[in-house]
């Protein structure tokens, strides 16, 4: 029996509502396989944390979080309470620099019952591998002068090392999937960087030779992404460009409450973090109108990462299958509530044995 010790973090909003319901589906899964089992840890670290404590996770906290497998998180925010930034940086951001978790996973399919905004897509089934610790977002830069005479510098970093793992990833993923890799450049614009990424790509590839390759400048990428989302696989992209594809990605699937994410420590000497694409939406939040699918899909790609693929697959099925028969949540044309949801794919998993 393999026993994952996991690290809940449901934190603020639906991350309340969807994080148990997740968990549920994913102890069914766990009953189905039987030869797997959680252990859940929980922890309150959210912005009501923050308001009794002053800070949104003890000192301590990620020395605690670095004895388990893996974390499971909700969302994180509640703007009317704590400012974004403070939240966002004290908990979410901090987890991922510290724990190194410098791959960023997000899948985009065109799911059986869900309605694209795009007329009549062809089947997509894509995964956008973003570099998530360096590139465009590093601290590096500053401001001097004032007035009209003020500037801003702001320096991309790409070190060889986080270009070359971040590319590696994407290629070992895409072995296991349909075998073509997408890189995201603009090296005919940003002049030294971009180069640089191509060349990694170039030296990259030949380790994998099974695998087909293209690199799209990042605009026109953009537009194939509505135009023809069914022509990728795995899109491999800087920290920047990663970012404004992934929000693309969920978009066409149709709601960004069903967008799943990863945070991968890819060396696998810290623990991941797993959180959907979605925030803590307030606007919904305490009325069991939150849709858990991101979450559940979020679930699943923790099975992945953790070997259970057969396992994973099965979830997504019966995530599938709940659509199909027409139960789902308001943000996606349903009526049915965030438990009538999750019963319902909890029975498709367990019909499927
Ligand atoms: P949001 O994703 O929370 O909500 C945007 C809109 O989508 C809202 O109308 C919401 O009701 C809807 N929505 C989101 N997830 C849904 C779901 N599962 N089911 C049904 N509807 C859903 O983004 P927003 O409003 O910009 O941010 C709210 C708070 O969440 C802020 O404090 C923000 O900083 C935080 N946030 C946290 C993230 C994280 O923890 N990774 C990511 C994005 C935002
Ligand atoms: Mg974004």
């Amino acid at each position: 029996m393999d026993k994952f010790e996991i690290a809940v973090i449901p934190g603020d909003g639906i991350g309340m509502e969807v994080v148990p319901a997740a968990m549920r589906v994913l102890d069914a899964a766990a009953d189905i396989h039987g030869g797997l089992s959680f252990e859940w840890t929980t922890f309150p670290w959210n912005c009501e944390y923050y308001l009794k404590h002053g800070t949104m996770m003890p000192d301590d906290g990620i020395a605690t979080l670095r004895g388990f497998h893996q974390i499971f998180l909700g969302a994180v925010g509640m703007p009317n309470l704590v400012p974004d930034h403070v939240s966002l940086w004290g908990l979410l951001i901090k987890i991922r620099r510290e724990m190194q978790q410098s791959v960023n996973v997000r899948p985009a399919k065109l799911l059986n019952g869900l309605t694209s905004p795009l007329r009549n897509p062809s089947a997509f089934d894509l995964v956008v591998v973003r570099e998530n610790s360096e590139g465009e977002y590093s601290d590096i830069g500053g401001r001097i002068h004032q007035g009209s005479d003020e500037m801003a510098i702001q320096s991309a970093v790409f070190t060889r090392k986080g270009t070359e793992r971040v590319m590696r990833y994407a290629f070992q993923l895409a072995e296991k999937r349909r075998k073509h890799v997408t890189s995201a450049t603009k090296s005919n614009g940003i002049s030294h960087s971009m180069p640089f990424w191509d060349e990694v790509f170039r030296d990259v590839l030949k380790d994998y030779p099974e695998c087909a390759t293209i690199s799209h400048h990042i605009d026109a990428l953009a537009a194939f992404l509505v135009m023809k989302p069914h022509a990728f696989d795995v899109i491999v992209a800087s920290n920047l460009f990663g970012d404004i594809l992934t929000d693309l990605g969920g978009a066409i699937m149709g709601s960004i409450g069903v967008a799943p994410a990863a945070n991968l420590n890819v060396e696998r000497t810290y623990p991941s973090m797993f959180e959907p694409v979605h925030g803590s939406a307030p606007d919904i939040a305490g009325k069991g109108l939150a849709n858990p699918l991101g979450q559940i899909w979020t679930g699943k790609m923790m099975l992945d990462f953790m070997g259970y693929e057969e396992l994973g697959n099965l979830v997504l099925d019966a995530m599938e299958a709940t659509l199909a028969a027409g139960v789902k949540t308001g943000d996606i044309g349903g009526v049915s509530s965030t438990s009538e949801v999750t019963n319902t794919i909890i029975d498709y998993l367990r019909r499927r044995t």
